[in-house]
């Protein structure tokens, strides 16, 4: 069994000492483990060009133009049956350098995208994605803070683990906590999450979620996107639509069953996006063919160029 834990963090600060923390507990039940530091890797952000997506749909395999240290460590996290990431709350979220990582995994890592691949690459002979892309895996989340500023936190971490579908353990900030490494207390809870994710790394098929419970019982986010005239929210994890209420003096998310196949972290869900996409773009594909579509690009195009720093 392998551990990998990523820290998001300053070299022996806050982060990496924590994401160590967990992967003591991991090594004691016996995990092989290692460790990587996000500041020793050249990761670029994603340029939107799609050309992975494209790649993949084509029967070309899974692919990424960038050329940088984001393949490495693809190649590290595909390896492992549990991956920690230990990252810095920054502006009540997850840092950009992790946010990157999410991104990049973005189309290329989606597992729907990935099971269609298999099959148009079966179907025309052509090249089929790493298999470990579709191997089910184990992940957590620690985010640590130095204040109370932490809401998007959880969230943000989490949609990076609903792209290729690998299951969230525990999923955990700590506010107030820059000398959380003397704090008895936070240790030991660090050092839990750590066994929990090489227990479930143990038994992959039967692990499930140890962390504290949400607001939406299928995810457990505690962010929504609220409507101002009615009870209407949708989860800002999972995508699930339903209605805040408050129950006996507590917020309650009711959603019907049949949303359950829309969620945006299960194969069903994905694959109804994945054609909703597929029809947009056919639509687009069309409209770039008129001449009021030419037209506005040039109006735009010709209206101003970008400045950029000389090089
Ligand atoms: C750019 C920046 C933004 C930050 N924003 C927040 C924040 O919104 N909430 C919070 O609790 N801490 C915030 N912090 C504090 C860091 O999360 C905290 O110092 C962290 O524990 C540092 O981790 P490290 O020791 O592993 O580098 C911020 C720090 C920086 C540098």
């Amino acid at each position: 069994m392998k551990i990998l834990g990523i820290s998001g963090g300053r070299k022996y600060g806050n982060n990496d000492s924590m994401c160590k923390e967990a992967l003591i507990a991991a090594k004691e039940m016996g995990a092989e483990v290692e460790f990587i530091n996000l500041l020793d890797l050249d990761i670029k952000h994603c340029i939107g060009c799609t050309a992975c997506v494209n790649s993949l749909m084509t029967g070309k395999g899974n692919m990424c133009v960038l050329k940088d240290d984001f393949d490495w460590l693809l190649d590290k996290m595909l390896d492992a049956d549990g991956i920690i990431f230990a990252n810095p709350i920054f502006c009540k979220g997850a840092p950009s350098m992790f946010l990157a990582i999410r991104d990049r995994f973005g189309p290329r890592m989606d597992r729907g995208n990935n099971v269609t691949a298999n099959k148009i690459a079966k179907e025309t002979g052509g090249k089929t994605p790493d298999p470990r892309i579709l191997k089910d895996k184990v992940i957590s989340y620690i985010g640590i803070g130095g204040s109370d500023w932490v809401t998007r936190f959880q969230c943000d971490s989490a949609i990076q683990a609903l792209t290729p579908m690998w299951k969230v353990i525990d999923n955990e900030v700590f506010p107030w906590s820059t000398g959380i490494i003397v704090d008895k207390d936070k240790v030991a809870r660090i050092h839990e999450i750590g066994w929990n994710l090489a227990k479930a790394a143990q038994d992959i098929t039967n692990a499930s979620y140890k962390g504290e419970e949400g607001v939406c019982t299928h995810c457990h986010s505690r962010n929504f996107f609220l409507d101002r005239e009615s009870t209407h929210a949708i989860c800002c994890m999972c995508g699930i639509e339903g209605d805040v209420k408050i129950v006996d003096g507590k917020v309650r998310f009711e959603f019907p069953q049949e949303q359950l196949k829309h969620a945006h972290d299960t194969l069903s869900g994905k694959l109804i996006h994945a054609e909703d996409i597929g029809k947009t773009i056919a639509t687009s594909i069309e409209l770039k063919k008129s001449d009021d579509y030419k037209q506005s690009i040039e109006k735009y195009k010709n209206f101003i160029t970008a400045t950029k720093p000389a090089r």
